[in-house]
């Protein structure tokens, strides 16, 4: 890891900015993800949550700020190479190429694969061949991991709402990040399945991933995460464990409407 002494947060962000002509959808907003926690972020619909994470990953540049990942400024980085840099995001609609199969899908989310190399392809076919096989045992290992093994060979249009959020998140985890962005993992989920994303999450966090994510579901919210982070209308309200979130009366307020 890059010079991230423990007190220092693996992702932090300051005076983020951005706007959307006259729409200002991110106002000097901040957020700190330690090393190791499940953060969230929450807000109202529209309060620019998805705009943050497309900032924090560079998919949009901002008009102004500071992004700071594992002790590197990133927000010049291209969105590949901040990927590459182990800070990966999943997609509020999930992404899937729906007419290939599950596990290509898995497979074209790998980085740095010799096989893509012209060269390398002509003089090392045996490094290639090599690559190809640790691959898709990783990425089996990773589809046994949320649950969708058994539909490797499965177009990835035949999965459901929740499947695909699954797949979206071993697709992230092929790439070894250090920090997933999921933004609404649980969205459009039955319950069931919401639990199983859920469990699966603290699993993978008890073995080192750090993850920060957005969710208006309220239960995963509050029985996932260490601490939240609250925007409205682009700026930051809030900020605390779970349990200040929940009785903080400005949050109250603009988020829960009461
Ligand atoms: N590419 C864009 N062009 C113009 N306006 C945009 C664009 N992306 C976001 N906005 C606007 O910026 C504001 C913040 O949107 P954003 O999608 O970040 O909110 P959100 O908190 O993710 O909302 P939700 O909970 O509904 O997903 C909204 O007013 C939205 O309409
Ligand atoms: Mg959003």
């Amino acid at each position: 890891m890059a010079n991230n002494p423990s007190s220092m947060p693996l992702l932090a962000a300051s005076g983020l900015c951005k706007s959307f002509g006259g729409i200002q959808a991110v106002s000097n907003a901040e957020i700190k993800v330690q090393q190791g926690s499940i953060t969230g972020l929450i807000g109202p619909n529209g309060a620019g949550k998805t705009t943050l994470f497309n900032l924090l990953s560079n998919f949009i540049c901002p008009d102004k700020g500071k992004v700071i990942f594992d002790g590197e400024p990133i927000q010049q980085l291209k969105s590949h190479k901040i990927a590459q840099q182990g800070l990966v995001r999943t997609f509020q609609v999930a992404r899937a190429l729906s007419r290939l199969s599950v596990l290509e899908n898995m497979l074209l989310a790998a980085q740095k694969q010799t096989g893509e190399k012209f060269w390398a392809v002509q003089f090392q076919p045996h490094i290639v061949v090599k690559e190809e096989k640790e691959l898709r045992e990783k990425a089996m290992f990773i589809l046994e991991s949320v649950g969708l093994a058994h539909k490797a060979q499965d177009y990835a249009g035949s999965l459901s709402g929740g499947q695909r959020k699954l797949l979206e998140i071993g697709r992230a985890l092929m790439t070894d990040p250090k920090l997933i962005l999921l933004d609404e993992p649980a969205a459009g989920v039955n319950p069931t399945l919401i639990r199983e994303i859920c469990d699966r999450i603290v699993a993978w966090n008890k073995d080192g991933m750090t993850f920060l994510i957005i969710e208006h579901n309220m239960d995963v919210i509050m029985s996932l995460c260490d601490r939240v982070w609250v925007l409205a209308e682009g700026h930051n309200l809030a900020m605390g464990s779970p349990e200040e979130i929940q009785t903080n009366s400005q949050v109250l307020e603009a988020y829960l409407g009461t």
